[in-house]
């Protein structure tokens, strides 16, 4: 059984994979398009992040493959119905990187309070502006959580426990679920009305893409501060470009884009957007995690044992 591996895993799942008898492990990264539909021919599994493509085209050129692994949650880089189509597993580890992504949500929405970013940048660049740098509490302060999945709960939790109260939308979760991890289930509309923070924690799907956009920032409250730690495409990021630069958003914190990297994107322009590129899962523990879960789906679908799909 070949396994290629087209993005960087940790070398844990790595080794389960190669102490497997009879499985054979090549690890390919930065492989072009034409490149995937090449090699893809010779493979039984394969494993990725956020970076390959796994499109329709790749998985018709694909002649042995019976699983794709993603060493994480998102699979919007997978054409699905056309993987199943064929026949072929598309299996997940979504447990693997919820904390990770909650911790790094929680560091951005801090960093973006108080500007941490750029006091760093100026102090590092020879000057010492204390009074340019005012920044604003979380604490007593609204945070809207859309999407009250797992990233989702776990940022309502630890939100609570720094004094805010929380206001989550999410049409799949009861209103005991929500009051259970101490946030109210509500409305978008309460949410934009409300909210000084607002987080997104949904999957990008025909439903949630561009599901913030001009219409919902007008909504909102004059200096919300907007986090995107889930996936680029769910925040219009021409609207919010706009928003920012009317004053109507105070800020934004940005760990994934509509096009990754984002080169020569405006939002890179702004002094009130902080970023960083797609690190919301790129702690060692998750990166252990998500690479052994994902070992062992492609080995369970080896040996004809269940396997979650995502
Ligand atoms: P999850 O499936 O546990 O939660 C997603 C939640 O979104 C679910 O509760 C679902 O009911 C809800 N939802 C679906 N459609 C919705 C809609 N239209 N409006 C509101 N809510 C909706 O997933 P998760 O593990 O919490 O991951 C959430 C997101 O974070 C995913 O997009 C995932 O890819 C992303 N993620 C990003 C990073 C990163 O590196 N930045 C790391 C991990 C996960
Ligand atoms: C995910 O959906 O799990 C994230 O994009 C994390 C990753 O970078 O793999």
């Amino acid at each position: 059984m070949k396994v290629l591996i087209t993005d960087p895993i940790s070398d844990e799942g790595i080794k389960i994979l190669k102490a497997e008898p009879g499985v054979q492990v090549d690890v390919e990264t930065k492989l072009t398009k034409e490149q995937l539909i090449e090699k893809i021919k010779d493979y039984d599994a394969l494993i990725i992040r956020s970076e390959t493509q796994v499109t329709k085209e790749v998985i018709d050129a694909a002649q042995h493959l019976k699983i794709i692994g993603r060493a994480g949650v998102g699979i919007d880089n997978v054409d699905v119905p056309a993987a199943t189509e064929k026949g072929i597993i598309v299996a997940n580890a979504p447990e693997g990187n919820t904390i990770a992504a909650c911790e790094h949500t929680l560091a951005m929405m801090f960093a973006m309070s108080r500007n941490i970013p750029q006091a760093n940048a100026s102090l590092k660049g020879g000057k010492w502006e204390r009074s340019k740098f005012m920044g604003v509490e979380v604490m007593g302060k609204t945070l809207g959580v859309i999407g009250l999945g797992r990233i989702g709960g776990e940022v309502t939790k630890r939100a609570r426990c720094m004094g805010m109260e929380v206001l989550a939308y999410d049409p799949f979760t009861t209103p005991e679920r929500a009051k259970d991890l101490g946030a109210r289930l509500t409305t978008l509309d309460e949410i934009y009305e409300k909210a000084d923070y607002i987080t997104v924690h949904t999957p990008l799907i025909p439903s949630t893409r561009h599901m913030i956009s001009t219409p919902q920032f007008e909504k909102m409250k004059k200096g919300v501060r907007i986090i995107n730690c889930a996936r680029g495409g769910i925040i219009d990021e021409a609207a919010l470009l706009e928003a920012l630069k009317s004053g109507k958003v105070a800020g934004a914190a940005l760990d994934v884009f509509e096009k990754e990297p984002p080169v020569g994107s405006p939002l890179l322009e702004l002094p009130n957007v902080i970023v960083t590129p797609h690190l919301g899962a790129s702690t060692k523990e998750a990166q252990i995690s998500v690479a052994t879960i994902i070992a062992e789906q492609v080995i369970n679908a080896f040996k004809g044992l269940p396997v979650t799909t995502a």
